[in-house]
């Protein structure tokens, strides 16, 4: 069974195929963690120890007894009043204004199956040796009851955590911080890794040494956002990609998030990832509830790319939904680096023209398409399509683009709205933003108040009357700017609105993609502003970045391969100079990068050199042999680019028989080094043939010698070879 409960001790377990979880209800009713990692047998409450610590509080129920002290002990739901000052994962204010609680154990519950969550995305599952732990906790004075939430994913090695707060009192509680996971390590010495970066350089790897200092990331954005991903790893401090020991943590939720790590008085790590603190302060009333986000966790002994092909496998089968689950993804051509606003429905037509002839699927007509929208500062809200520039409907412009053979695809941003349209002065209540303050600007545009349902459904039937002009098979779902000014105009407190607008588009979300289930649905925030497993239960792959350059870009993917499959990351070739670095880089090597994951073009094929179109026809034939191997197999990570010239990865497919092996070297140098790659994840004793020459390999010697690259003939080469399993 996956989950297990010893009477006796009062002992829950949670295993995994991998992993075993492990915490203990102990005699004061207090929830201690005991134990996350590799599998194993038997119980492991003889790791607690107790000992008389100088100003370690005591809880009353101890009486004399000072060697029981929270402070030190290992938590499964710190939280704060228990005489642990660590960082906690609750705090609850009272009608009087104190801010302590004390919540002990009342009983649980074990469910086959994995539970969900109303309104949240969460992970699901379909498979019978999956099961949910439900723990009750409460505080008889509060009346307050806690139902900690554990899934676990078996096969996957992924253990889910949420939490739901009810208010059974007759009193207000107000949430001041509710964090969805924590993870207490009573000894170690670890290293933290994040993802932090900015618009057009999202997701760059950081790894550090944990120390004396309290490591705080998040977001107060309203969005997971670019600088920091919501997904942090705990590491060995000597764990490598293929050794050691590593935990991580995702946050399954699209708005602010914090995530903290903490080394403590006695060398104890404390990790723990949930909602932003900031401009949040919840209200329960009695009888009502709070969700906490899910957290998926995983553990790995074999180091950082197990780790990341635990998530992988999790966010390919138990979050991302639909049609478009595991499908290959049709190749598509952008309009919008290929002329950001300025277009007509001819020029548009003939894009569309080369681009079938280059044997694309898809055209996709980004910005700039509805009523006034000749630059970036107006008309969103006003979700009209403009026939003048255009040269005709919408639907005419949809029908003449499949009958060329192409399938449409069309952008939109529907959480905004700008001063200038119609829709802001009819309804500039309907914009987040406080009264008798100027509103603070993004991009010139207002956020739409999402947590309000006449301005949902204003969205919805939006879209509706877009998406029911024609055959639009994929819509971008762009979001370009932070949430700033959280006043809702009808709220009766504000300090729920920015979880309640995420609520709301989630709700907006679900109901589109219940109406439109065949539409494959891209989102986008300014590229990676909101690259979370929040919206990948939505919207099956994501915009990486507004950089399109090669070169960063697979610094981008790097970062990216760590939490999250890059099935699930979009990446499009485009033209150089490229319009964000001004880096020049060869054709080939963008291709190489943009195949890693949902690929396409964004740029405009009519200004193609003949050979750049021959090269085009040859990535598109390259991709689609290739495409059931990128979405569905293993990739690892070869190299690190942050430290060597070289950044190679490889896809290795379920069976193990085809593998796909990419390299990219950066700078040229005079008289350089032979660069050799080395793979990983082949099956061992066998021998691989390279399609490219012919040539074969024993799986060990790749495995551990690696095969050397040719000599560069300029910067930024990038090599794309196959080997299949003889
Ligand atoms: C954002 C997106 C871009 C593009 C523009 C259009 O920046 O990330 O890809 O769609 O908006 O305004």
């Amino acid at each position: 069974m996956a989950v297990e409960y010893d009477n006796t001790t009062r002992i829950f377990t949670l295993h995994t195929r991998n992993s075993t979880y492990q915490m203990q209800a102990d005699s004061f009713g207090y929830l201690l963690h005991l134990y996350y990692g590799r599998r194993t047998k038997g119980l492991t409450d003889w790791a607690l120890t107790f000992s008389d610590r100088g100003f370690a509080c005591n809880p009353y129920d101890a009486g004399k007894d000072r060697t029981y002290s929270l402070d030190y002990l290992p938590q499964e739901f710190p939280f704060q009043g228990n005489g642990d000052f660590r960082s906690p994962m609750l705090i609850v204010r009272d009608e009087n204004g104190t801010y302590d609680c004390d919540l002990r154990f009342k009983g649980y519950e074990i469910v086959n199956g994995k539970y969900s969550l109303s309104g949240l995305p969460a992970s699901y599952s379909e498979s019978d040796d999956d099961q949910t732990l439900k723990i009750f906790l409460e505080d008889e004075r509060l009346k307050i009851r806690i139902t900690l939430l554990y899934g676990v994913l078996y096969e996957n090695d992924v253990i889910t955590r949420s939490a739901i707060l009810r208010n059974e009192g007759q009193e207000t509680i107000t949430i001041e911080k509710f964090q969805s996971a924590c993870l207490d390590f009573t000894h170690g010495h670890f290293d933290l890794i994040t993802f932090h970066g900015r618009h057009t350089l999202e997701m760059q790897f950081d790894r550090q040494e944990m120390n004396h200092v309290s490591h705080v990331i998040g977001s107060r954005r309203g969005t997971s956002s670019h600088q920091y991903n919501p997904f942090v790893i705990l590491a060995d401090h000597s764990a490598t990609e293929s050794h050691g020991r590593c935990w991580g943590m995702q946050f399954v939720y699209s708005g602010g998030f914090k995530a903290e790590a903490e080394l403590d008085q006695y060398f104890q790590t404390r990790i723990q990832i949930g909602l932003a603190e900031e401009k949040f302060s919840y209200p329960v009333e009695p009888g009502e509830e709070f969700i906490a986000p899910e957290v998926i966790m995983s553990f790995s002994n074999e180091g950082l790319n197990h780790l990341s092909h635990n998530f992988h496998k999790c966010i390919r089968n138990n979050i991302c939904r639909g049609y478009w689950k595991n499908k290959p993804r049709p190749v598509l051509l952008n309009s919008w680096e290929a002329s950001y606003f300025n277009f007509t429905g001819e020029s548009i037509l003939s894009m569309a023209r080369y681009a079938k002839s280059l044997n694309i699927d898809m055209f996709v007509l980004d910005d700039g398409w509805f009523i006034n929208r000749s630059h970036d500062d107006r008309a969103l809200g006003d979700w009209i399509p403009d026939e003048k520039k255009l040269g005709g409907t919408l639907s005419s412009l949809i029908r003449k683009i499949n009958s060329m053979g192409l399938k449409f695809g069309l952008w939109i941003e529907p959480e905004m709205i700008s001063e200038n349209s119609n829709l802001y002065r009819q309804h500039s209540d309907w914009a987040l933003s406080i009264p008798g303050k100027p509103p603070v600007r993004g991009r010139d545009q207002l956020v739409l108040d999402m947590s309000r349902k006449e301005v949902r459904d204003y969205v919805f039937d939006s879209i509706c009357n877009i998406m029911n002009q024609g055959s639009i098979e994929y819509l971008k779902w762009d979001y370009n700017r932070s949430i700033s000014d959280v006043f809702s105009h009808t709220a009766d407190n504000q300090g729920k609105v920015l979880y309640d607008y995420i609520l709301g588009l989630y709700e907006v979300l679900e109901r589109i993609i219940e109406r439109y289930p065949n539409v494959l649905i891209e989102g986008c925030s300014g590229g990676g502003g909101r690259f979370d497993s929040g919206m990948l239960y939505y919207t099956p792959q994501i915009w990486a970045s507004d950089n399109t350059d090669a070169i960063d870009r697979a610094y981008i993917h790097y970062g990216i391969s760590f939490g999250y499959p890059m099935s699930v990351s979009a990446a499009h070739v485009s033209v150089c100079p490229n319009h964000q670095t001004g880096r020049i880089t060869p054709f080939r090597t963008r291709g190489t990068v943009s195949m890693t994951g949902a690929f396409g073009y964004e740029l405009n094929p009519e200004k193609l050199s003949e050979d750049e179109k021959t090269e085009i026809r040859e990535q598109i034939r390259a991709y689609k042999k290739d495409e059931y191997t990128i979405i569905n197999g293993m990739y690892y990570r070869l190299s690190n680019p942050h430290t060597e010239n070289l950044c190679a990865w490889e896809y290795v497919s379920e069976d193990g028989e085809n593998v796909i092996v990419n390299a990219l070297i950066h700078e040229s140098h005079g008289n350089s080094p032979v660069y050799y790659v080395t793979l990983q994840g082949l099956t061992e004793g066998a021998f691989y043939i390279q399609e490219e020459n012919g040539k074969v390999y024993p799986a060990n010697a790749l495995m551990d010698l690696g095969f050397p690259l040719p000599k560069q003939s300029g910067d930024y080469e990038a090599y794309t070879y196959h080997f299949r399993r003889m």
